[in-house]
């Protein structure tokens, strides 16, 4: 079967099966990363977009910031539904997208932001490693931002049932090149509901213009 829709099968599976519990990765809003945004000033019209964003609060976060051109992408339609549940009436302030990151049509050179907290390390395959990138250097518009969270090298080895690359620093430099250049980066201990610590690394680049 078609690594894409095993993917998807394996995520709508688990957002089906999660009705009671929190997933690991679980939390109630994205400090780090709404933080991060606070301090770039970007204009509340300009395009956001959140890979794999899930059932996070993250979108509706931001809409509540004043932003009002936000897109959440799941490969899971499952997710992207319990969300929208979860705003009511608001949902119809995001756009939402069923798809995956890995083969999804994107404006070019459209978005200002492009977000991914934890999807991103689960490309563990070189060849799926370089369709992430040519989704990112498709979407996202030169001078935009990056803000990523990935596991750190610490972090266990997998997640959710699926292996995971963990990276430093330096990694994720290579990994973009140098058209991308980092700007912030901050170790964070996430506590999954069930109490176990996980490192995640937070790094913020900008694209250069
Ligand atoms: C660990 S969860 C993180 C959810 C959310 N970002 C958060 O921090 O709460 C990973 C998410 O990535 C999504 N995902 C996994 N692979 C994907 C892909 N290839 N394209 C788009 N989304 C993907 C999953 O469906 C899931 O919602």
């Amino acid at each position: 079967m078609h690594n894409g829709i095993v993917r998807k099968h394996h995520w709508d599976q688990f957002y089906s099966k999660i009705l009671c519990d929190k997933p690991g990765w679980y939390t109630p809003h994205l400090h780090a990363s709404l933080c991060w945004i606070d301090q770039l000033y970007i204009p509340h019209y300009a395009p956001i977009i959140d890979i794999g964003g899930g059932e996070s609060t993250f979108a509706e976060d931001l809409v509540e910031a004043g932003f009002r051109s936000v897109t959440v992408l799941d490969i899971s339609g499952k997710a992207l539904t319990n969300a929208q549940e979860r705003m009511g009436r608001k949902k119809r302030l995001v756009t939402w997208q069923e798809g995956d990151v890995a083969s999804v049509n994107l404006p070019v050179h459209y978005y200002e932001l492009w977000h991914d907290r934890a999807a991103f390390h689960y490309f563990t395959r070189e060849d799926e490693r370089q369709c992430y990138r040519e989704s990112l250097f498709n979407g996202l518009k030169p001078g935009g931002h990056l803000i990523i969270g990935t596991y750190a090298p610490e972090a266990p080895p997998r997640c959710s049932g699926l292996p995971v690359r963990r990276y430093t620093v330096g990694e994720l430099e290579a990994f973009l090149g140098d058209e991308f250049v980092l700007q912030r980066q901050r170790k964070e201990q996430h506590v999954t509901p069930n109490g176990k610590g996980k490192m995640f690394l937070f790094c913020h680049f900008q694209r250069r213009s």
